[in-house]
């Protein structure tokens, strides 16, 4: 006879279905036939072109939907653009309103939403029903806040206007309720496209619009496939962009959005290292695998497809995970015991199985579980990849399936290195008992989230989105709200054509010999004067350009006063070089940043006279001008010595045992063009902040007149300022900010200069995806507090963390 415990353990689970009638009923109500969504109404086909929608469950078509082409994305951007005076006009509170019955009414059918949601992706019912739906939720909720304390919180900041924002399919309606909600908190009206595997549970979120009575056109869904996205990417009413999805469509779009004024934030793919030392707790790690990897069927952009184990517990962490594999189910989304749905389309199924095989054709052993996934539908099983090697293609290509590589290290230094080895940097987590191990990883883990013995947990009130190529810019928490503003110095400036801008003129070229006036030498004028020929700074050093050749300078009459190197792309890299072997800056404390801020001010100010002589004969500028100009500098100097120490983070009120620390990090080694006026000040403005957050900067100053910042490499040198840390080079802003943009080792890159260089920038920066902020030709008052200083700039000169720490009962 059997004892309990067998009986038990051999227990087979029994069919435990969720009813999806309610679901087909809706299906039913709409004949099965669905039209995009705009301005409050569903608009029958203006194009009569459709696409199917499928069950991953058996491959049965379960909806018809309009494949919107040009008529609909016009009639919806105008919707989204006659929409939006009134509603930005709206108080915070109205807004809030809004946001709260969207809330409400999602939270009264969310079963319904869950259901289809199922029926449409694939994805366990026990997930949609207990992970989606509340956080869709809770975003809204979240949300209607932020537009409550709008006003309180974003002094200074205002809506950008229409937004065009594209979805993914493994999340659609979290993903929808990341993108429309901070939209519509700060003021901004939308057209969005849901992807083209799962636009269901879009349009049913447009019927609740409908019920809760939003003003019509604030949001338009518009379904289609990439054609269409591509159209509301490249549609010229669109003020601000918000797409999530591949890293490489992600880099289209970052190209074709290059020069339009577009704002926009990317959050692209992932291949996230779950990071296990030995002293973890192997059950906790066993489970968190499977949140990390069979979450969602493995279709997550974060999803932790990395298993890095330290060498001594591997082989003990693959029994025991081969064990889980095992009794892992996979089959019927709508059955509520199973633990890995179906794959959303045969494309996405083929792709995985195609990185599959090549895995194996790499030499890594796959293992998978001895039971087989239903024949019918799109399934695929866990799958375990061992003896991977670092390189190879399925250690570094985002895989989007359930299938997970494991490799092992030996220390905690190699771990972090193995950690980094992507061009990837979504999410990151780390697995030890140890909290001085656990923090001190953290913040080296090239990531924009990172887990602390926890795996895929998410909230509203805390900022997601990567670090290099996956993508820039937040969504969620105050981070994420600051996408969907923008200062309303950067917009009223108004544009400026480029005839207008000073470095659109730069007529910077080498090789022209013109006899200076002679140099006083302060001897006997038949004596020759001493050559003083500024170089670049670069490693702390003056250095020769590597071209050889120096370019003019002219005096505010147009006379010939000196000449400096004309630098090129050779110095650029080196100048890279010197800044990522200065990484220590990055590190060094708040109090020293400050410090050497201040230092700088001083050694300044001991020269002040020197510098306006300088500036005096510089174009544009009087002596009394000069003479403000310098005292200026100084006092911003002073002002982000302030700031150095008090620029802080966050730590995020998440509904979970966790702190949420929001830190912000430094980019690392960020580029800055300076325009061609006010040559210290200009200057002055744009290092200072970056600078005292600790990023290593590669600068190309005013080349209308350099002399003055050739000066300042002494009191760089008088002032502590690290080697390495601000390097210079001289030389033709147009040429030298695009060997910025295209150097993949830049993290990000400021220019405030022509809008034909700021276009290029943007559409060279698609290469790494780098953060780049630029002027589009606009000019700025440089002593103007409230457009040249500010936490803009702060900002803009970091990015965000954030580590979930466990924490409390
Ligand atoms: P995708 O990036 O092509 O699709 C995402 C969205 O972009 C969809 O709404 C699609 O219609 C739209 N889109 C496609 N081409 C476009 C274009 N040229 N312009 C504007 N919009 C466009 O992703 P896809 O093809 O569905 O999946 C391919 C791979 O991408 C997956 O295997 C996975 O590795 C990755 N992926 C990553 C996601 C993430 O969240 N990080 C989400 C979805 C896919």
């Amino acid at each position: 006879m059997s004892t309990v415990r067998e009986i038990f353990e051999t227990m087979e689970y029994g069919p435990a279905p969720e009813a999806p009638d309610l679901a087909l009923g809706w299906l039913k109500r709409h004949q099965n036939r669905f039209h995009p969504f705009i301005g409050g109404r569903f608009k029958d086909a203006l194009n009569a072109q459709t696409f199917a929608s499928i069950n991953p469950r058996n491959g049965q078509p379960i909806a018809t939907i309009t494949q919107c082409g040009k008529a609909e994305l016009d009639a919806a951007v105008a919707a989204a653009a006659v929409a939006f005076p009134k509603w930005s006009a709206l108080s915070g509170h109205v807004r809030a309103r809004y946001l709260y019955a969207i809330a409400r009414q999602m939270q009264k059918h969310s079963r319904l939403f869950a259901v289809l949601e199922t029926l449409d992706n694939g994805k366990p019912i026990r997930e949609s029903r207990d992970i989606d739906i509340p956080l869709v939720v809770r975003h809204f909720y979240h949300h209607a806040g932020w537009a409550q304390l709008l006003a309180d919180e974003f002094p200074g900041y205002e809506p950008i206007g229409v937004c065009g924002q594209i979805i993914p399919w493994n999340f659609p309606l979290l993903m929808l309720a990341w993108k429309i909600a901070p939209a519509l908190a700060a003021g901004n009206t939308v057209v969005l496209k849901p992807a083209e595997f799962t636009s269901l549970t879009a349009l049913l979120f447009a019927e609740v619009l409908q019920q809760i009575h939003l003003p019509a056109g604030v949001v338009n869904i518009i379904t289609g496939d990439g054609s269409t996205g591509e159209l509301l990417v490249k549609h010229p009413g669109i003020q601000k962009l918000a797409f999530t999805g591949s890293t490489e469509v992600g880099r289209i779009i970052r190209q074709a959005t290059a020069g339009t004024g577009k704002k926009l934030s990317l959050e692209l793919g992932g291949k996230s290292a779950f990071i296990v030392f030995d002293d973890a707790d192997l059950d906790s790690v066993v489970e968190g695998v499977v949140d990390a990897i069979w979450f969602n069927q493995g279709e997550v952009c974060c999803a932790g497809s990395r298993l890095l184990v330290q060498e001594g517990i591997a082989q003990r962490l693959e029994q025991k995970l081969r064990a889980r594999m095992e009794t892992l189910r996979v089959g019927d989304p709508l059955d509520k015991a199973i633990d890995i749905g179906a794959i959303v389309a045969p494309v996405q199924l083929q792709r995985i199985e195609k990185l599959v095989e090549q895995g194996k054709s790499e030499g890594a052993t796959c293992w998978q579980p001895s039971w087989a996934v239903p024949q019918e539908g799109y399934f695929y099983p866990p799958t375990l990849f061992t003896n991977v090697e670092p390189a190879s293609q399925i250690a570094q290509i985002e895989i989007f399936g359930p299938v997970l590589v494991s490799m092992t290290f030996r220390t905690p230094s190699e771990a972090i290195e193995l950690a980094n080895n992507t061009v990837y940097g979504l999410a990151a987590s780390v697995w030890t008992e140890n909290v001085n191990l656990a923090l001190d990883v953290a913040p080296k883990l090239k990531a924009g989230v990172v887990w602390v013995n926890s795996t895929n947990v998410f909230d509203a009130a805390s900022g997601f989105g990567g670090y290099r190529e996956s993508g820039f810019g937040r969504e969620g928490g105050k981070e994420g709200m600051y996408e969907y503003l923008v200062p309303s110095w950067e917009r009223n400036d108004g544009w400026s054509d480029d005839a207008k801008s000073e470095n659109a003129e730069s007529a910077v070229s080498g090789g022209e010999l013109i006899p200076g006036p002679s140099a006083d030498s302060g001897l006997d004028s038949s004596e020759p004067g001493i050559d003083r020929s500024p170089k670049l700074y670069i490693g702390g050093k003056q250095v020769r350009p590597d071209s050889g050749y120096s370019f003019a300078v002219k005096d505010g009459s147009g006379n010939y006063c000196g000449e400096v190197g004309l630098g090129n792309r050779k110095d650029i890299r080196n100048a890279v070089e010197a800044a990522h072997k200065a990484a220590s800056w990055s590190r060094a404390t708040a109090h020293l940043r400050a410090q050497i801020l201040y230092y700088l001010a001083e050694n300044l100010a001991t020269r002040a006279g020197e510098f306006a002589d300088r500036l005096a004969v510089s174009p544009g500028h009087s002596r009394e001008q000069a003479e403000r100009e310098v005292t200026k500098s100084i006092e911003r100097l002073f002002y982000y010595a302030a700031w150095a120490d008090k620029y802080d983070g966050q730590v995020h009120p998440v509904p979970f045992r966790n702190v949420t620390l929001a830190m912000p990090e430094p980019w690392g080694a960020l580029g800055i063009v300076c325009p061609a006026e006010n040559p210290l000040l200009s200057f002055i403005s744009l290092v200072a902040p970056a600078f005292a957050l600790g990023n290593r900067l590669v600068v190309v100053p005013s080349w209308r007149y350099p002399l003055v910042i050739t000066d300042f490499y002494q009191v760089l040198d008088t002032s502590d300022v690290p080697g390495g840390v601000i390097n210079l080079v001289t030389g033709d802003p147009n040429e030298l900010g695009r060997v910025l943009a295209q150097h993949d080792d830049v993290a990000a890159l400021w220019c405030v200069g022509a809008k034909a260089l700021s276009e290029n920038i943007e559409r060279d920066s698609s290469g790494n995806l780098k953060s780049t902020w630029v002027s589009f030709g606009k000019t700025r008052d440089w002593f103007d507090d409230r457009q040249a200083q500010g936490r803009e700039y702060l900002r803009r000169a970091t990015q965000i963390k954030n580590i979930w720490v466990p924490y409390g009962e």
